[in-house]
């Protein structure tokens, strides 16, 4: 089969630089993992599971949700997961991608308009792509850009953001979007994936620490970051729930997580109310970071997501690689990921890094 066609495109990333490869770990520091409270690392779903009798969880499910693939400990963990999260309902996703794509490409009508900030994830563009609703994007984090779109929006408006953003690290300012989304009759969507448990007395994401559940339209929490698991919960009111189960085709189109997901999950939320300890370390590395000098500009945030900008890919890579040499495993983000001239390292904090670790960075860095 002749797939040369594939070629053109392939070798303008290798002339970017910018050709992506799958890697294996080597056993270097994980600076770039989601892992950030070390579940995943420390095994703590696995131990909690051995230390409780529990049923033998099954790995198949059968079917989509509306066929065979529906049962009680899903239904269980979707409403101990909408009681942990303050909201009326929740429905469980395959992954957070699901989540995002579905909830935007079936709930925004033809007619109506969506906002979104600049820097909002794929999933969520990708979703708003499906949509046949307008959109426009709004400049990141920007609350006059918000509203100048807001009153030249039409139908039912829908403003979507992210609590903490994937590739900036910094958080969204929440209260005044609830505010200006509240002027203009918006519906705010907010994806908390990196904020779930981390964010939060007890990791319940910053929509809670602002108290700002009632104010929301929809919430996404993902499992894949912190939750060290898969899937991804979509919260919101029974009605929204019941119309996503008959119009989402991620949802529908599907089929559904496991039992030995679910019960993972399931896990994971069990352990976050008791891991202080782990959060107040996380925060002590991000300061450290954070007033540390250094030549590039490094962004200002509060979350374990640290970026310092090193402009073009060849430089990016280079300092990446001197890094990866002294067996921390630091990852460069390239164009076109991220604009040109914007190139950065995006360092992930975890609770299991030592201050050594972040010190050992900071002097290769300075
Ligand atoms: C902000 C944000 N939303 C959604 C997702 C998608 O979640 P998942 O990995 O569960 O598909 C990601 C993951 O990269 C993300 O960073």
């Amino acid at each position: 089969m002749n797939d040369n066609f594939l070629l053109k495109k392939l070798n303008e990333r290798q002339e970017q630089n910018a050709f992506r490869r799958l890697l294996l770990p080597e056993g270097k520091t994980d600076l770039c993992s989601n892992d950030y409270l070390g579940i995943v690392r420390n095994q703590l779903i696995e131990k909690q599971l051995d230390a409780v009798a529990h049923p033998v969880y099954r790995h198949g499910s059968t079917g989509s949700r509306l066929l065979a693939g529906n049962y009680a400990l899903v239904e269980e963990t979707e409403k101990m997961l909408a009681a942990f999260h303050d909201a009326e309902a929740g429905l469980i996703f395959n992954s957070g991608y699901d989540a995002n794509l579905g909830l935007l490409s079936c709930v925004p009508q033809r007619g109506d308009t969506i906002i979104y900030d600049y820097l909002s994830h794929a999933s969520l563009r990708d979703g708003i792509r499906l949509s046949f609703a307008q959109s426009f994007s709004f400049k990141h984090n920007d609350l006059d850009d918000l509203e100048k779109r807001l009153q030249a929006a039409t139908g039912t408006i829908f403003v979507v953001t992210e609590s903490v953003f994937s590739m900036d690290g910094d958080m969204a300012p929440l209260t005044a979007i609830s505010d200006l989304c509240q002027q203009y009759g918006a519906h705010l969507i907010v994806d908390e994936a990196h904020a779930t448990g981390v964010v939060g007395e007890k990791g319940e994401g910053l929509v809670q620490q602002l108290n700002l559940q009632t104010a929301c339209f929809a919430r996404v929490h993902t499992f894949g970051k912190a939750v060290g698991c898969h899937g991804a919960i979509v919260l919101g009111s029974e009605q929204l729930r019941n119309y996503l189960i008959n119009f989402c085709r991620s949802f529908i189109y599907s089929t559904s997580l496991p039992e030995a997901s679910v019960a993972a999950i399931r896990c994971a939320y069990e352990l976050f109310p008791d891991m202080n300890e782990e959060r107040a370390h996380l925060q002590q590395l991000i300061s450290t970071f954070q007033q540390a000098a250094m030549p590039w500009e490094k962004l200002v945030s509060d979350t374990p997501i640290q970026i310092v900008i090193i402009p073009g890919n060849d430089a990016v890579k280079k300092v990446a690689g001197a890094l990866q040499t002294a067996g921390l495993d630091v990852r460069a983000i390239l164009y076109p990921t991220v604009p040109s001239g914007k190139e950065r390292l995006r360092i992930v904090l975890h609770a299991f890094n030592t201050g050594q670790q972040v010190e050992e960075v900071i002097k290769l860095l300075s």
